[in-house]
Parts: structure tokens; sequence; C-alpha cells
């Protein structure tokens, strides 16, 4: 516990959705993150609603990028630095398409950038943000850590190479303690109401849109297919609370330093159910106590029918489950977005 309170957890992306829920559940477990983000997908006040939360002064936070290695220098000079979570990221998709080079740039440029730093102040320790996507369309469910990886699109494809560029690194340097947490679709907010996902323009993600639809911001949600080889015809996901997922991100930094688990350690992060796009609108009419109007329309390119996790391995080497189910997931999203119904008002 000494340890942990003198030495410092870098958090990239530490004011996003996923970025600002670990904070809150590092400070708790007695950690002291310092936060990187460049707010390009996010607002500094989500870092002024944890410090609130835990009941601190203010989260430490730096405005910059990932991409600009003289302030990672100064970064690390200035804190002591032990392990680095690592949030930051572009992740929407379509746009991924559109504008690739700025994803491979960001995603793989900035996660390269990050780890040289790393490497030029001796801080071997890295737990990062990977992603169910990279088992592009999966042959069979549920997945394992095992499968066969692949990229659908250049948001995918960034991952991809990045877990190869932290295997790569592994191989090199076997002291290097590099986690590849893979989720699956993270979901809720904290259940205070106070911090949530907030995307900026349309949401791609179905829950964010399911929420604007109950606050009333759109008329009503469009289900991309209904033709899919599901038990209702629409698409099947692995929705995990964020409140689950940042506490998983706590367990890898504690089995790293326990050294109780291999130093490089690819692991899903979900909660082994799988629920439809219907299972979804009608657990947050319950949460909101009204019906979430839909219609239906045709398949978005590139969906699959079904996804979702063997969550064991996690069990097994970090003893972490997800504990929170599809009700906890709608009310917390709503809590959040009936409090905040234009997010953090950037
Ligand atoms: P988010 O957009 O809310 O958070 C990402 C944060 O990184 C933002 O605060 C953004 O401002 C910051 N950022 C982006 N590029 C940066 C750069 N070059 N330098 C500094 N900061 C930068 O997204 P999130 O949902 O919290 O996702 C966090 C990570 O988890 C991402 O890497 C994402 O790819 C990954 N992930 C997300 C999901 C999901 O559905 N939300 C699923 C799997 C993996
Ligand atoms: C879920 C389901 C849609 C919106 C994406 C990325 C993935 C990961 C998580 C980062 C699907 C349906 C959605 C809508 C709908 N991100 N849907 N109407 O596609 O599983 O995963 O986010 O790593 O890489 O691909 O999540 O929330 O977009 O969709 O019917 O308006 O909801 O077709 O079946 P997805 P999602």
């Amino acid at each position: 516990m000494v340890a942990q309170q003198q030495s410092r957890v870098l958090v990239t992306g530490g004011a996003g959705y996923i970025g600002s829920h670990t904070c809150l559940e590092l400070i708790n477990s007695g950690y002291q993150p310092v936060v990187l983000d460049n707010l390009c997908n996010s607002s500094a006040e989500s870092l002024r609603r944890v410090a609130a939360l835990c009941g601190v002064d203010a989260v430490p936070f730096q405005q910059g990028d990932i991409r600009d290695g003289a302030l990672l220098d100064r970064l690390f000079e200035q804190y002591p630095i032990r392990s680095v979570m690592h949030f930051a990221g572009l992740k929407a998709v379509g746009e991924s398409v559109a504008q690739p080079l700025a994803y491979y740039d960001n995603n793989v440029g900035g996660t390269l950038s990050l780890v040289q730093a790393m490497q030029r102040h001796g801080v071997q320790r890295l737990i990062f943000s990977s992603s169910a996507t990279v088992y592009g369309d999966p042959c069979t469910v549920p997945i394992r850590e095992d499968f066969p990886r692949s990229a659908t699109n250049p948001y995918g494809r960034s991952k991809l190479m990045i877990e190869d560029m932290l295997m790569d690194l592994h191989q090199a340097g076997p002291d290097w303690q590099l986690a590849l947490l893979r989720y699956f679709n993270p979901v809720g907010a904290h259940p205070s109401g106070r911090i949530g996902e907030d995307p900026r323009g349309i949401p791609n993600n179905l829950m964010p849109y399911i929420a604007r639809v109950a606050v009333g911001w759109y008329e009503q949600l469009s289900v991309f297919g209904n033709d899919f080889p599901t038990p209702d015809g629409t698409g099947v996901r692995d929705y995990i609370h964020v409140v689950d997922l940042a506490k998983g991100h706590v367990r890898a930094l504690a089995a790293f330093e326990a050294g109780t688990v291999p130093n490089l350690l690819a692991v899903n992060l979900g909660t082994g159910q799988g629920y439809s796009v219907l299972d979804m609108v009608q657990a947050f009419g319950e949460a909101c106590g009204r019906p979430i109007p839909y219609q239906m329309v045709g398949r978005r390119a590139g969906d699959v029918a079904s996804c979702f996790a063997d969550p064991a391995l996690a069990q097994q080497l970090l003893g972490w489950r997800a504990e929170l189910g599809l009700s906890a997931m709608c009310r917390d999203s709503w809590n959040w977005q009936y409090a905040n119904p234009t997010g953090y008002d950037r």
C-alpha cells in the first residue's frame, strides 16, 4: 500500500468514458493516477467530478497528446510513474474507414510514441485498451482469447497492429509487463450519475443512442437488421458495465505488481452473456419507465450477428468477473443521461 501511494499510474485518455471510471476505481483502491488527455473526445469536467466523488482535491491532469514525446518525457520526469494505463485513442469504426491514416497515426503512432517514452524512462508496465474487435467476424461464440485474430476495418486493424507491436516488444524484452485487455461492449455509468459516456455528435453505439432517445433528444432508434441468425433476428453483443470494466483494470495492475500473472497477458473483459438489440430496448424501457420507440432498418455494413466472450481466463488469472447485470447497466446509463441530458456541456 505504501508503494502504491508513493508511485503514480499514468492514465492516457483518462478524461474519457472508460478512463474516467478507471481513475475513480484506481483512487478508491489507493493508487494515484496522473492523466494525459488531449480532450479530443472528452472534457476535463469528468476529472473534476471524479475528484469530488473520491473526496480528493484534484486528479492531476496534463492536457496534451501522446504523440508528443517531449511532453511525455516531462511527465515521466515530473512524476514517479511506475505503470501506465493506456486508453487514449480514436474509436469510431465508420470514421476509421473514411480517415484510416488518422487512426493509424493516433492509435498506432500514439502507442509507439508512448511505449518509446516508457522505454526511455525505464517504465515497463502497460495496461492497454484492446477490443473484441480483434476477433473480427468470429466463427463461433463464446470467444476465447486463443481464437484467430483479424480486422474488418481500420479501427480494428489499429488495435491488431498495437497488439502485435506489444507482443513483439515482450518477445524482445520479457521483463515488460503488458496486458491486452479485450473489452466487449462497455455501457452504463457510475451509479452516482455524475460521470458517464458523453459522445460527441450522433452516437455510433447502441446504448448512448437509446439513452438519447429516452431523454427526447432523438425521436426513435433505428435497429440495424432483424434478419441475423439470432433468436430475435437482431444483433447479439456482450454488454459490460463500465464499473466492472474499470475494476478489471485495477485487478490487472495489482496482479502485475504481485507477479501472479504472466508478463504478457491477453484477456477478455466481458460478461459471457449475449443480449440482442431488442433485449436492450426492452431493458432500457423498463429502467426509464417508458417504452423506447424504434424502427427496423437494414443491416449496418460490417456488423456481425453475434459476439460474446468466454470470460473464464479473466476469472482464472485475475480473480475478476463482471458483477453488474443488464438492469444495473440500463439503470445507471439512464441515471447519467437524465441528470446530464446534454452531457458535460463542453
Ligand atoms: P473515449 O473517446 O471516451 O476516451 C478516449 C480518450 O482518449 C478521450 O478522452 C480522448 O480525448 C483521448 N485521446 C484520444 N487521442 C488522444 C491522443 N492522441 N492523445 C491524448 N489523448 C487522446 O473512449 P472510451 O470509450 O473511453 O475508450 C477508451 C479506449 O478503449 C480506446 O482506446 C478505445 O479504442 C478502447 N475501447 C473502447 C470500447 C468502447 O466501446 N467504448 C470498446 C473496446 C475498446
Ligand atoms: C451494438 C448492436 C448494432 C446502433 C462497436 C465496435 C467495437 C467496439 C464496441 C471499440 C449491433 C446495433 C447499434 C444503432 C443498432 N468498440 N445498433 N442501432 O458494433 O458491437 O461494437 O463498439 O472497440 O469495435 O465495432 O457496438 O453499440 O455500435 O452496436 O441497431 O443505432 O446494436 O447493429 O448489433 P458494436 P454498437
